[in-house]
């Protein structure tokens, strides 16, 4: 399909990693955190986006203009079309010759707000351009082209800013002289407060080695995804020879089909288990200041993320609007003390819970809240979740309760089975909660898990999946598709959530 002819968007502005935590930010981080909050960290740029006023020449758009649309200049402020809601039938179909040798690691888009989202893009060429198009009623426009960028590592790390909400954007990265390109990655831009819609996302985790690549979540490309959460244990950094080379991992990862697939149809929100750092690592392992900093470094990296507050935080909010917030928990990084979380996640959790007005809370946590106690799996690894910090959980769960928070639902991973679950047994603290437990997508199947089926858990799934959930603010309801590796059904429940 060709892009619809408007004006050239072009660059409006190129500023610093330090301007950046100003002009960005996530929504719903509140003070004191939000005036602290960046794009990607250290070495991303931020990139302004014209929304249909900027004619030719308004940036300084050196090089090529690969896209090939545009370049009449006189058109400011022609009607973008109508991009909520709308999104083109096809996806963009980029000028240019996809070069999987040297963008062999495909392009991540991550922590979309209603205008900004991360991107990130590995390659081996020394200088890359980039494209951005909008989906409109009408097709493909393009929003700009041009700017040329020099890769630090390997990889260049941009913020894009100015984006319409609720809109479906595609990008590609392209050779110094425009000739080759990056596969195409799309996203959607959050959508703006006050307004509500069924939100659409997938979830999984576990990336191993045993169902590699990772067929099922190739599938979730073609069902144009609002976002995708990766729950943890994206990489496995602890089994192989060379178990501490994170950057190694993360390009083997995203250079295999199923996560570039995935990359390549909707943005990110991500967070980390322990396999990210090493297998059941904690803050007793000797040398784990060092395993920690370089791992965090190649996660933030490679799997585009914001920074809130301190620079080993991951614990933030995303907001769609008035449908659905993300709460994305670290239970790995602060796990120390014998607290699970932090005191100030803990906090920020429980403050921010009550605050949001949005009809869903999702939270993010890398595994199950969900309390195996009176199951086959009992107590066993219990001190590797929530179950074994009863204190703090039984905290966050009477708060949900006693403060009347509507439309939890939990989201973890881990256990190498996916379930729908009911977090507590009848009388206990969360037995109006439900949890999804989405993948593993590659790791070997708990052999056990067939045995939990029963009214707690109306699902339980022991094929390689990942989860599609389709949120409906207006009726509360969360239809929860479990998806095989051939792209199929394996089994689908209804939540009824407020
Ligand atoms: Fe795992």
């Amino acid at each position: 399909m060709n892009a619809r002819q408007l004006s050239r968007r072009e660059f409006l502005s190129l500023c610093s990693a330090t301007a950046a935590a100003a002009c960005g930010g996530v929504d719903g981080i509140d003070d004191p955190v939000a005036e602290t909050v960046g794009a990607g960290g250290a070495g991303t740029s931020s990139i302004s986006v014209g929304s249909g006023t900027a004619g030719e020449g308004g940036g300084g758009g050196a090089g090529t203009n690969p896209s090939g649309a545009g370049g009449d200049g006189g058109q400011g402020g022609t009607d973008p079309g109508d991009p909520t809601d709308a999104e083109p039938v096809d996806p963009w179909d980029a000028p240019g010759q996809q070069d999987d040798v040297a963008f062999a690691w495909g392009v991540q888009s991550g922590d979309a707000t209603t205008t900004a989202v991360l991107l990130s893009v590995r390659s081996t060429e020394p200088e890359l351009s980039l494209t951005v198009m909008r989906g409109t009623s009408m097709g493909w426009e393009e929003a700009a082209s041009g700017q040329l960028f020099t890769s630090q590592d390997g990889m260049v790390h941009l913020e894009l800013t100015s984006l319409l909400p609720d809109t479906v954007y595609a990008v590609a990265f392209y050779s110094k002289d425009g000739q080759r390109r990056s596969r195409v990655a799309r996203f959607r831009t959050a959508i703006p407060d006050g307004s509500s819609r069924v939100v659409r996302f997938g979830a999984t985790s576990c990336f191993g080695d045993v169902n590699d690549p990772w067929p099922s979540v190739s599938h979730s490309i073609k069902h144009k995804l609002d976002f995708f959460l990766l729950l943890g244990d994206a990489i496995y950094a602890d089994n192989d020879p060379d178990k501490f080379d994170y950057v190694a991992k993360y390009k083997h990862a995203l250079s295999l089909s199923g996560l570039q697939d995935l990359t390549a149809g909707t943005s990110i929100v991500a967070t980390w288990d322990d396999h990210e750092i090493d297998n059941n690592w904690s803050w007793s392992t000797p040398g784990i200041q060092m395993q920690f900093d370089e791992a965090l470094a190649a996660f933030r990296q490679h799997l585009p993320q914001r920074v809130a507050g301190a620079p080993t935080q991951l614990w933030r909010r995303l907001s769609w609007g008035d449908a659905l917030d993300i709460f994305v928990l670290d239970c790995r990084g602060e796990r120390k003390d014998g607290l699970y979380i932090s005191v100030a996640q803990m906090d920020w959790l429980k403050q921010e819970l009550v605050a949001s007005t949005a009809a869903f809370k999702v939270i993010m946590t890398s595994v199950p809240i969900f309390d195996f106690t009176g199951t086959v799996i009992g107590s066993a690894a219990a001190a590797d979740r929530w179950q074994g910090y009863p204190t703090q959980r039984n905290e966050l769960l009477d708060h949900v309760r006693d403060q009347s928070v509507k439309g939890v639902l939990w989201i973890s991973g881990d256990v190498h089975f996916g379930a729908v679950a009911q977090v507590d047994p009848d009388g206990g603290p969360g037995d109006d909660q439900w949890e999804i437990i989405a993948g593993p997508t590659g790791s070997f199947i708990n052999p056990v898990a067939f045995l939990l089926k029963g009214k707690r858990m109306p699902v339980v799934q022991s094929k390689h999946n990942w989860v599609m959930v389709e949120a409906d603010p207006a009726t509360g309801e969360a239809i929860v598709r479990f998806i095989g590796d051939a792209g199929n059904e394996l089994a689908t429940h209804t939540l009824k959530l407020h």
